[in-house]
């Protein structure tokens, strides 16, 4: 009797697990459950027993009617769910992580929208570049040590003719004579040139990639409080009201005269801390492009002058107060409990 009743049980569940629509599953509540089912047939089957047979078997299969209602009801719950007609919307939804630009991207974008409010225009040119874009075309003679010591990384391919080696761009200004070029040597030029460099170095304070930007500016009676004007303009929206602007002499080939930019601490505010140098921070170069580099561009030195001026957008977003790295080389990590914070 009692292996009975469990065979009936484990048919029953076998049943259960495979039905596939409610009506089957309806089916299989009657066969077994019904007035007439399987159960109720065991039940009339009971006299013949003594009483305390009787009791145990009357246990077990109340046991199993409540098993076998528990796995029908549940069954049908999930072939509710599965069924479209089936839908509630009170049920709370489930939250997608929504994810955020990467902390350069979000620089590069603040940087492009604040030069976009004084008329410059972003342009892109080659990342593999020639040479003579990067270095003979911005006024390096031809045995200068420039291209060894800017770490340049030199791409194995053939060399052109006319443009020499190619290479990785060591730095943006390999658009200043793109972007004359482009406009067919007619200023006027406002250039804002974002991209990725490259240079084979690589420490707490570099990375063999990172970025720069730079403005070049080109047009009749440009001078140097343009440059000086658009740097404080840039400095002031990026970094605060109160940051001043300082051009200390220093020397590129391609600029003349030619600057290093200062801004007072944006950490201090110009008042010294243990980041800064007596209140100033060193961030970037610039100057009033060089004849010569007009010229390779087409245009007449005598009828135009221009301002360029290069930036690293990592040494940017470091040196605005709050984001502290001690190793540069953090931010191309790809650990999100590092890159969730910004
Ligand atoms: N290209 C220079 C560098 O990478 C920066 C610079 C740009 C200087 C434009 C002058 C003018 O260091």
């Amino acid at each position: 009797m009692r292996d009975r009743i469990l065979n009936i049980k484990n048919e029953a569940i076998a049943q259960i697990t495979e039905a596939s629509n409610s009506e089957e599953l309806e089916g299989i509540r009657i066969e077994y459950l019904g007035r007439k089912g399987k159960i109720n047939e065991l039940t009339g089957n009971i006299n013949e027993l003594s009483s305390e047979e009787k009791k145990q078997i009357g246990i077990l299969i109340n046991e199993v009617k409540t098993t076998l209602e528990n796995e029908i009801s549940s069954k049908e719950d999930q072939l509710h769910i599965k069924s479209a007609e089936w839908f509630d919307p009170t049920i709370p939804g489930i939250k997608q992580d929504l994810g955020h630009l990467h902390m350069i991207t979000q620089a590069i974008q603040e940087i492009e929208d604040i030069f976009k409010q004084i008329g410059f225009v972003r342009r892109r040119y080659p990342e593999a570049e020639w040479d003579y874009f990067a270095y003979t075309a911005l006024n390096f003679p031809s045995d200068h040590p420039a291209r060894d010591e800017m770490e340049t990384f030199f791409i194995d391919s053939p060399e052109n003719k006319k443009y020499g080696k190619m290479l990785l761009t060591p730095h943006t200004s390999s658009g200043q004579v793109r972007e004359m070029l482009r406009v067919n040597s007619k200023p006027p030029i406002r250039m804002l040139n974002i991209a990725k460099t490259y240079r084979r170095e690589s420490d707490a304070s570099h990375n063999p990639l990172f970025h720069q930007f730079e403005g070049l500016v080109v047009d009749e009676g440009i001078n140097i409080t343009h440059l000086k004007g658009t740097l404080e303009y840039f400095v002031q929206h990026f970094y605060g009201p109160n940051i001043k602007v300082r051009l200390r002499p220093h020397n590129f080939k391609f600029t003349e005269p030619s600057f290093e930019i200062d801004t007072t601490c944006t950490i201090c505010e110009g008042k010294n801390c243990k980041v800064c140098k007596e209140g100033w921070l060193e961030q970037a170069g610039s100057g009033m492009v060089h004849p010569n580099v007009l010229k390779a561009g087409g245009i007449d030195p005598k009828k135009y002058s221009g301002f360029a001026f290069g930036w690293g957008v990592e040494r940017a977003l470091m040196m605005k107060s709050g984001v502290k790295i001690p190793d540069l080389r953090t931010l191309y990590s790809t650990d999100l409990r590092y890159l969730r914070q910004f």
